[in-house]
Formats: C-alpha cells, structure tokens, sequence
C-alpha cells in the first residue's frame, strides 16, 4: 500500500520548534531541533499488521558535518547513530529510509539527536 505521510509538524517535539523559513517542506513547516544531543521528534505511527516496515524520513542538513540521530521504535534503538549527512543547504531536502519491526496499531517512532550539533531538520515520516 502506499505510504502514510505523517508531517514533522504534527509530531511530538522535545526541544525544538516548528518553522517555515526554509522552502521546500510538505505540509505547513518542519521542525526545527535545538542543536543539543538529546533534542527529539517523536511521530506516533499506525500500522495495519505487525511485521517489517519502511520508514522514510525527509531532512535536510544545511550543514557540512553529518547529523547523527538515534531511530527508535518503541523505545527500541533501530538505527544507532544513523547518519543525516548534509544535503547541501537547509532548503534542499533528501529522503533516508530503513526498515523496523513494528506491533500492530500504534507505533513510536523517535528520532534523537546523537550528538551535539543537534538533529536535522525534519520535514516528514512516511510509513
Ligand atoms: C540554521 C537554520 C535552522 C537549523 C539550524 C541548525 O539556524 O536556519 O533551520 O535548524 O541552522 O544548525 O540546526
Ligand atoms: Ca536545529
């Protein structure tokens, strides 16, 4: 089936913001996380059956130096510093997906900045 779009800016924020000052994004804005390790967007997913899903997450890092974040599904590390490397400017946007278990119904999925420079930022998860 075609993937569910879930925006950034209806997703669950511990220290960050929504914004709308980079072009390109889905939706109304992305979140903006503050540049600290441990800053997070958390999206509450659904899915029909449990088993291995496709995770997508849209970013963009207008940076030059990777953006390592922490994927977990229900508090379960999947993606252990997973790389967000720079996409060449905050309005160019990429699109990095990887594959988790998942229960079916309700679904965690958090992404928590694993270093200092913060996370990237996130325009959209589709499950
Ligand atoms: C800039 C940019 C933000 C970005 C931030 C960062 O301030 O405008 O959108 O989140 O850099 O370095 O994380
Ligand atoms: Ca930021």
């Amino acid at each position: 089936a075609a993937p569910t779009r879930y925006e950034a800016e209806n997703a669950t924020v511990s220290q960050g913001a929504v914004e709308s000052n980079h072009a390109g994004y889905s939706g109304t804005g992305f979140v903006n996380g503050d540049n600290v390790a441990g800053s997070y967007t958390e999206w509450t997913v659904t899915a029909p059956n449990a088993g291995t899903a496709t995770i997508a997450l849209r970013y963009a890092n207008g940076t030059t130096a990777n953006r390592p974040s922490d994927i977990s599904v229900n508090g379960t590390l999947v993606g252990d510093d997973r790389a967000f490397n720079p996409t060449g400017a905050w309005s160019t946007w990429a699109t990095s997906t990887l594959t988790a278990p998942v229960v079916a119904g309700q679904n965690t999925i958090r992404a928590t900045a694993s270093a200092v420079g913060g996370n990237p930022n996130w325009d959209f998860l589709d499950f």
